[in-house]
């Protein structure tokens, strides 16, 4: 029987208030959205086990943008878990969402009968604890032994890992490091049953493998989407962003599929039925 998961990510509130101007109409439209996204996750997808969003909530920290964040996901019939992203900051993302905090870190294991999700914080740190707003991410080595305790625990379970940052470059420019990329993944292989590893941060959907991993990642779900690069791009690293159809993860599991459906809420014209039925196996 498909267990169902939601996944929204990057939805940077905050972003367009900060612009200024007609900053205010984009916040004002990406705000929208994320009602019309709550919406329709509501209406489609109340048997789903939980959502979790895949960090970068508020795109400067703003406490307003985390209590605008709980006020919408109260309406949903599940639970909302958070992650952690670098435009996130401690101070007020800590504040609105204490429960998502373990060992000084975004990070926590649900246990489901589908499997384990282990939800990973991968924002690096400066020296005073502080954020580092700059794209890569990093598991550090506390971050790294709370993983190998838990991968312990947890071994002969399927494990899903979610995490903001992907552990490795996802296009043509190999520009993005991830710290503690190697131990990482040494330990994913090391447990053998880890299934898919979930990102957000990219902003673009994308699904592949990575060594013997499921990888993926997701549109923003309300905000800028970042438009694919090729060689022919200028600046290595200098991604253009652009406003195109914004989607949300729809994860379907069971013993021996990982389904991750890319639903797209809005702009969508329905066209009637399909001539045929395809028969349900018994
Ligand atoms: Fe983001």
């Amino acid at each position: 029987m498909l267990r169902k998961f939601l996944q929204i990510a990057d939805l940077h509130l905050g972003m367009g208030v900060a612009a200024g101007g007609e900053g205010g109409g984009r916040e004002r439209e990406v705000r929208r959205r994320f009602r019309a996204l709550v919406s329709h996750m509501a209406r489609w997808h109340a048997d789903a086990v939980f959502c979790v969003c895949l960090g970068d909530i508020a795109h400067r920290g703003d406490a307003e943008a985390y209590a605008f964040f709980k006020r919408e996901v109260s309406h949903l019939p599940f639970e909302c878990r958070v992650l952690l992203g670098n435009h996130d900051a401690w101070r007020t993302f800590s504040e609105a969402f204490p429960e998502s905090i373990e060992g000084g870190f975004v990070q926590s294991a649900i246990e489901d009968e589908a499997g384990v999700f282990l939800l990973l914080d991968s924002v690096a740190r400066a020296k005073d604890g502080s954020l580092l707003t700059h794209v890569e991410g990093e598991l550090c080595a506390a971050r790294l032994r709370w993983l190998r305790e838990k991968l312990a625990m947890y071994a002969g379970r399927d494990v899903f890992v979610m995490m903001h940052h992907p552990p490795c470059s996802l296009d043509v420019w190999e520009c993005e490091g991830f710290g503690g990329e190697r131990e990482f993944r040494t330990l994913l292989e090391q447990h053998g049953r880890v299934r898919y590893v979930f990102c957000g941060h990219y902003h673009r959907p994308m699904s592949g493998m990575w060594g013997g991993t499921g990888l993926s990642c997701l549109h923003s779900s309300v905000s800028h989407q970042t438009l694919l690069p090729s060689v022919e791009d200028g600046e290595v690293g200098r991604y253009r962003y652009g406003d195109e159809a914004m989607s949300y993860g729809v994860l379907w599991v069971d013993a021996d599929r990982v389904l991750l459906h890319h639903v797209f809420y809005e702009g969508v014209e329905e066209l009637g039925y399909a001539e045929g039925v395809i028969r349900r196996r018994e």
